[in-house]
């Protein structure tokens, strides 16, 4: 049984989709202060099969603890924490106290009952205002924000763990930008608060939610002066996940790898798109660059490919075209908007 720590939200459904379609048996842990329990039901209506889910917090130990005694957990997916780059630096001690007390949590509660296999979800915002493109896993590591902090004091925790005790077997994912829907139209990304990113923006102001979308900056480096992206599908994602865990194997080791496609695209070629996908135009503002917002970000993608045999294959064009199904069908009632 893989335990899913943070399992019913955007990247973490997608996944349980994934695993449980390759065979796996899930046992998903949430708090649900960033989702709900819709996305639960979509998983079983989409598969056929039961899920078990267990409401609690990562942070609490004895929670855990009953839950490694109760069930044969093999491996853990450790999705769970916040993730917003600006709440972050006006909140620091409550994504300190979530991402790095409740990974801390996890893993002493997966060392004492011996189950020493982890994937765990960190970002390329730990790598910093890039110089260097694509970027590679061996590009220097810095953060900008409490956010990207969190993702590198996780890191570190779990680098020293695994030079401690090499029984430990862990497998570090560095994710560039998640985008996109399951092609089911029924799980996606539904926040329990305004969407900060893109793609969740953009979507809205083709529904006509929002009158229009702030570009944030048109005067940078770039082919046509806005900010350039590895944008991930996240089904390819999810697949990037089970691919990991078939790869936490003997001899026990540590690996940090980059899911992306290799490409960017800016944000003008991302509105475009959309348009296309929606059939709605979606007006924009070019306005003054957000603070903290690199240029250019993406990935080079080999390392993956040779370790696991993964490479993205959805487009552009799937990503926004699954997007707004997902979109359509809350606008249409056919699913619950959180
Ligand atoms: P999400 O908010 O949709 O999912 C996180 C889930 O964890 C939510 O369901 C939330 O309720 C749960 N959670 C949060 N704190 C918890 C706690 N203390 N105990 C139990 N459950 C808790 O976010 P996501 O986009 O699916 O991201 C998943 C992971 O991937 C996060 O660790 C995030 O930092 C990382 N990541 C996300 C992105 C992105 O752009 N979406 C990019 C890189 C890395
Ligand atoms: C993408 C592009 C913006 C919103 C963030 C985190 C990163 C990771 C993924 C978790 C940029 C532009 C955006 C808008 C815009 N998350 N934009 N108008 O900033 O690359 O990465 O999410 O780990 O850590 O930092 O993603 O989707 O916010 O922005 O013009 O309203 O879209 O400037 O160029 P970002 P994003």
């Amino acid at each position: 049984m893989i335990l899913v720590t943070g399992g019913a939200g955007y990247i973490g459904s997608h996944t349980c989709l994934a695993l449980i379609e390759a065979g796996y048996n899930v046992l998903i842990v949430d708090n649900l202060v960033n989702s709900s329990m819709n996305s639960i039901a979509e998983i079983e209506g989409i598969t056929g099969k039961p899920v078990i889910f267990l409401k609690g917090d990562v942070r609490d130990e004895a929670f855990l603890r009953t839950i490694f005694t109760r069930f044969e957990i093999t491996g853990v997916i450790h999705f769970a924490g916040l993730k917003s780059v600006g709440e972050s630096s006006l909140n620091p001690l409550s994504y300190y106290d979530n991402n790095v007390n409740g990974t801390l949590a996890l893993l002493k509660v997966m060392n004492s009952s011996g189950c020493k296999n982890l994937v765990f979800s960190s970002s390329a915002t730990v790598y910093g205002c890039p110089s260097k493109l694509p970027i590679k896993e061996n590009h220097p590591l810095s953060a900008t924000n409490p956010y990207g902090q969190s993702k590198l004091f996780i890191e570190k925790m779990l680098n020293d763990l695994h030079e401690s005790d090499k029984y430990w077997n862990i497998v570090v994912l560095r994710y560039f930008n998640p985008a996109g829907a399951d092609e089911s139209g029924l799980i996606g990304e539904a926040p329990n608060s305004a969407p900060n990113n893109l793609f969740p923006l953009v979507s809205k102001v083709a529904a006509g939610q929002l009158e229009s979308l702030k570009v944030f900056g048109g005067d940078y480096h770039t082919h046509d002066g806005t900010g350039v992206r590895d944008y991930i599908h996240v089904t390819d994602l999810a697949n990037g996940h089970v691919r990991a865990l078939n790869i936490l194997s003997d001899p026990a080791r540590i690996l940090t790898i980059n899911l992306g496609t290799g490409t960017g695209y800016s944000v003008l070629e991302i509105i475009k798109e959309f348009e296309k996908a929606s059939s709605h135009q979606i007006p924009y503002t070019i306005i003054d660059r957000r603070s903290g917002d690199v240029a250019t970000s993406y990935a080079d993608a080999s390392y993956a490919k040779e370790l696991m045999g993964w490479s993205a294959k959805l487009t552009l064009a799937k990503m926004c075209e699954d997007q707004w199904r997902w979109q359509s069908n809350i606008l249409n009632g056919v699913t619950p908007s959180t």
